[in-house]
């Protein structure tokens, strides 16, 4: 069965609106952790615009399931990670205009330096994921520089707004999925996926974890945090 990653970057992005102490992403993590998350996500942006350093640190300390910081292929963000020693990183691309990660990492681009943050995390024994659009040109290029896993770009598919345009990109994703489960990666999916679109992904077993965010956050804000989790692994499992 697939697991439940929470990603509780908006938590921080409503304590960030009016610049105050809550709420508390820590919180929302451990009881994200309490209703069967599998593991847990932030994002350390460059410009910190949600999730501070401080955050990063205390999550390290408390999440007793995965904690997996995603971030950018810098050297600011390698030191941080090495210090942290995060259970997973996941490589993304990252733009200081954009309202979130907006595509996948593109290594056909940025091979020579992702490839070498790859190398340098793993050699710290940190296993490393990278965010990638659901192309097969990408996932060829992460098997080659030793990535452990890619985390499949779900966005097109959950954005689109046609039954055609959904058919279109779902397929891409399976594709995507089972290459990379081929050239025995790990998979995981995300970006998008709500309590809706979850649905779509019944029947792909090679998925290993959903990583989640806005959704779920979005539900907490009307029905607690517990029970936002909690309603969205039962859907995993029903897959
Ligand atoms: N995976 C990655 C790599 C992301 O950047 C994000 C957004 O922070 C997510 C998953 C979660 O996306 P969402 O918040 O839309 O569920």
């Amino acid at each position: 069965m697939a697991g439940l990653a929470v990603n509780v970057d908006h938590v921080a992005t409503l304590r960030e609106a009016r610049r105050v102490h809550y709420p508390e992403p820590v919180t929302a993590a451990l009881l994200a952790e309490l209703a069967g998350a599998d593991g847990i996500v932030v994002h350390l942006r460059e410009d910190r615009r949600h999730i501070h350093d401080r955050d990063v640190r205390i999550l390290r300390q408390v999440v007793q399931t995965k904690f997996i910081l995603e971030m950018a292929s810098t050297s600011e963000m390698v030191g941080i990670a090495l210090d942290i020693k995060p259970d997973l990183v996941t490589l993304v691309p990252e733009k200081t205009e954009e309202l979130t990660t907006e595509g996948g990492l593109d290594l056909i681009v940025h091979k020579r330096v992702v490839s070498e943050t790859v190398t340098l995390l793993r050699d710290s024994s940190i296993p490393v994921s990278i965010f990638i659009d659901p192309d097969p040109d990408q996932i060829k290029l992460a098997h080659q520089i030793n990535a452990d896993m890619v985390e499949i770009h779900t966005g097109s598919f959950c954005d689109a707004t046609t039954a055609a345009k959904k058919e279109k990109t779902f397929s891409k994703i399976t594709d995507a999925v089972k290459l990379s489960s081929k050239l025995k990666l790990g998979v995981n999916v995300g970006h998008g996926i709500c309590y809706k679109t979850i649905k779509a992904f019944k029947g792909l077993k090679e998925i290993n974890e959903f990583s989640i965010g806005h959704s779920i956050v979005s539900r907490a804000v009307l029905v607690g945090m517990e029970k936002a989790v909690r309603e969205m692994a039962m859907l995993i499992k029903e897959l």
